[in-house]
């Protein structure tokens, strides 16, 4: 039996995308660390779907080979890896919390290398396999009060995209989902929870985004921004000097974060 593997599925995009696998039928196993909320997600996705869920309650920042070792002792075989698990923070980088950073490039990057690492031993052997990392649309563009959860996120696209290319041709395919924001927990995480996602009409669903990472599943194109308007504004900064850009997001930022 071949399972999709997400990360981060207790909540917002991640729980949404076990939504969406298990709609079309694929088994599923599910890790993050509040184990209340992937066994009721379990339950209700077994019942609903009729498809076989299983999940791991871990902390992947600090031991991402813990996951990859469970579906090794329980002889599960993988076909797709949704590295989903992520956070941000939002504050100036001087004024923000060092341990809180650091475990987000662990979480977000470093994790993520690992996890892809293991499993794509496993999926060269199959010659076969998906890896959808999720990024951001914070990917492609600096972010001034989010600088290094943006920076996280271009280390996300840049990597994955360079691995689609070494892979071009073997059956592993690699894509990168781009959520916009989206009404999601990542907010309150984050420290922003009345910015500019919540009063913003142009905000994504969590179901949104699964939507698209599903498609990207189905598709298996290199990356997608997760919705049209923020499609044409990535577009749009990307063509903008560098400088100008990150003066542009950190003007929208600063603005959104003096709302608080
Ligand atoms: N929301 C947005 O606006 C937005 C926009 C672009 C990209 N994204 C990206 O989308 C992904 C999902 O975010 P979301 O919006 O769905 O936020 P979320 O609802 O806060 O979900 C984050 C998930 O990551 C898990 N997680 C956090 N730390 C973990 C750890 N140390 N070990 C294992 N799991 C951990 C959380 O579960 P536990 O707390 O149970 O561990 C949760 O399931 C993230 O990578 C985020 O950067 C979000």
């Amino acid at each position: 039996m071949k399972y999709v593997l997400i990360t981060g599925a207790s909540s917002g995009i991640g729980r949404e995308l076990a939504k969406e696998f298990a709609r079309k039928g694929h088994h599923l196993i599910l890790a993050a660390r509040r184990e209340e909320l992937l066994k009721e997600l379990k339950e209700e996705l077994e019942t609903t779907y009729q498809v076989n869920v299983l999940y791991l309650a871990c902390d992947i920042a600090e031991d991402p080979k813990a996951l990859y070792d469970f579906c090794k002792t329980n002889d599960l075989s993988v076909s797709a890896l949704v590295n989903n698990a992520g956070y941000g923070d939002y504050r100036t980088f001087a004024e923000a919390d060092i341990d809180k950073l650091l475990g987000m490039i662990d979480l977000n990057d470093r994790a993520l290398v690992a996890l892809t690492y293991y499993f794509l031993k496993d999926m060269k052997e199959e010659g076969c396999g998906h890896i959808i990392n999720t990024g951001s649309v914070a990917s492609f563009i600096p972010g001034p009060y989010m600088a290094v959860y943006y920076a996280t996120k271009a280390f996300v696209l840049s990597f994955s995209l360079a691995l689609r290319e070494e892979l071009r041709g073997t059956g592993i395919h690699v894509s990168v989902l781009c959520p916009a924001p989206t009404r999601s927990p990542f907010w309150s995480v984050a420290g922003g929870e009345t910015t500019a996602v919540y009063d913003n009409i142009l905000a994504r669903t969590a179901k949104d985004a699964a939507k698209t990472g599903y498609d990207l599943y189905d598709n298996k194109k290199a990356y997608a921004i997760d919705g049209p308007v923020y499609k044409l504004l990535i577009g749009f900064a990307r063509h903008l000097p560098l400088e100008l850009c990150a003066r542009t997001v950190g003007f929208f930022q600063s603005k959104t974060k003096k709302r608080r």
